[in-house]
């Protein structure tokens, strides 16, 4: 991690909105919550759920050479020996504590980190992963440990998904889910957690086009950002020193973003050549080399990986999005986030609570929640129903008034543009699609008005 970030948004009000708002509250809290682990709470399961759904639709519905993975969190002991988990991480490591860079302490000359020359932490016996055990007795044979990472899933699974998808070279993997590292030392929110989640990709290529695929996924992925509104100007690739490559990698870049704290790594994306392959090809006993039709030879292929972290992405999407801004003379917080990301699609707002109101628009509700997350809100004043939204992210409120009890119309009001539109209950939904799929314009009806929030709608 760099020096922290002037001029971005300041981590606390951040982490405030968060736990005032109900994204994200310290896991168990009313025992005083349990350092670096998380629980999202309704609006940031909605926003993760989200996330997950975008990277899952980009790197798998969308393309013709993924596939997806959901293997168990727990798995053979073997699989860690092999993967290099358990040997690498037992011996006695300092963790640089600005840079989090960790060293075996007997690697370290002199007193500062051997990278940015940032204090050590003292030494620990330590290995990363969380260790249980399986069935009923405590003993060394049955102890297994909690995936650090969901890659060694996909690895081992190469045999079973080639033979049952009968994809070819290059073809990839991609998988969701929970790891677990005992973090020497966490903090910034949920940019280090003891548990987070990961959105995995391991791509499997012919040896000799591997740089090739390692250049096509950086760019892919850090498109991925910047699709989902994430400013070019706050992402950064950075390549890995020789120094600070893991035991696994010939090359490997980060996709950093600027982070309140400094620039930090919101993604690796790793070439670990046949390292994988080989080391559980060697302790399984088992074969894992491909057939190749075209040469009519084994070969064990090379595996680029891009590695994302799911609450790094929450993170740095709740960064950009945040904004601060004057309307009518009061402070607007807004997140300003992709209609695809919002937790909440649209706000159903009866301008009161009059029976006949109220009954319509339960009905525009139920209505719309067939699509979509929708939010139905009747309390307080209209202006302040509105900042409760723009706080959340909400793209569209329908504000539904007597009028609206005449002539069916209801006013949609635009979260960035401060846009309102009055439209038929008829036409609601198609204007509200066609919006949320991307379009720059309201669809107005013949003789329709636009009008900015504040201004009187002639
Ligand atoms: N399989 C490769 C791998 O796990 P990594 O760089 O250790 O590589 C990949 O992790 C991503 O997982 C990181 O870029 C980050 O987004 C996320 N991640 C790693 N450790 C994390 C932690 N303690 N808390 C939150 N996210 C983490």
């Amino acid at each position: 991690m760099t020096e922290p970030a002037p001029g971005r948004v300041d981590m606390v009000k951040l982490v405030s909105l968060c736990q005032r708002r109900g994204f994200i509250f310290p896991s168990s809290e009313i025992y005083g919550g349990l350092s670096s682990c998380w629980d999202y709470g309704p609006l940031g399961v909605e926003l993760k759920q989200n996330i997950k759904q975008a990277w899952w639709r980009a790197v798998v519905r969308e393309r013709d050479d993924m596939v997806g993975l959901d293997a168990s969190i727990l798995m053979h002991p073997r699989t860690w020996e092999a993967s290099g988990h358990l040997k690498g991480f037992a011996d006695p490591l300092v963790e640089c504590k600005s840079c989090h860079l960790r060293w075996r302490s007997d690697e370290v000359k002199g007193d500062g980190c051997p990278s940015c020359g940032g204090e050590l932490t003292e030494p620990h016996l330590f290995n990363l992963m969380f260790k249980t055990f399986i069935g009923p007795i405590e003993e060394q044979a049955s102890v297994v440990y909690l995936r650090p990472e969901t890659a060694q899933g996909m690895f081992v699974n190469f045999e079973n998904v080639v033979n049952t998808s009968r994809k070819r070279l290059p073809f990839g993997m991609a998988q969701i889910g929970k790891a677990f590292r005992n973090e020497i030392t966490t903090g910034n929110f949920i940019f280090r957690c003891r548990e987070f989640e990961q959105m995995e990709i391991e791509f499997f290529v012919r040896p000799e086009t591997d740089k090739h695929w390692f250049d096509y996924w950086i760019e892919e992925r850090t498109n991925w950002y910047v699709k989902l509104g994430i400013k070019k100007e706050n992402l950064r690739l950075r390549q890995h020193t020789k120094e600070e490559l893991a035991h696994y990698a010939k090359e490997c870049y980060d996709i950093d973003y600027l982070f309140p704290m400094g620039w930090a790594e919101l993604e690796g994306i790793a070439n670990r050549g046949d390292f994988d392959l080989v080391q559980h090809s060697s302790f399984s006993g088992k074969s894992l080399s491909y057939y190749d039709e075209e040469t009519k030879q084994h070969i064990t292929p090379y595996i680029i990986e891009p590695s994302a972290g799911v609450d790094r992405t929450f993170l740095a999407l709740l960064c950009d999005a945040y904004d601060e801004g004057v309307v009518e003379g009061e402070t607007r917080v807004v997140l300003h986030l992709h209609p695809d990301l919002a937790p909440i699609k649209v706000a159903v707002l009866p301008l009161s609570r009059r029976e006949n109101l109220v009954s319509l628009a339960k009905e525009v509700c139920t209505d719309l929640r067939r699509n979509w997350m929708v939010n139905y809100d009747d309390a307080q004043s209209i202006g302040r129903r509105y900042r409760r939204q723009d706080e959340i992210g909400t793209p569209f409120c329908v504000t539904i008034d007597f009028q609206s009890l005449e002539d069916n119309q209801v006013t949609v009001r635009e979260r960035d543009s401060l846009n309102q539109i009055r439209v038929p209950i008829s036409e609601l939904k198609k204007t509200l699609q066609a919006k949320l799929e991307g379009e720059d314009l309201f669809v107005l009806p013949p003789g329709g008005k636009i009008w900015k929030e504040g201004e009187v709608s002639k």
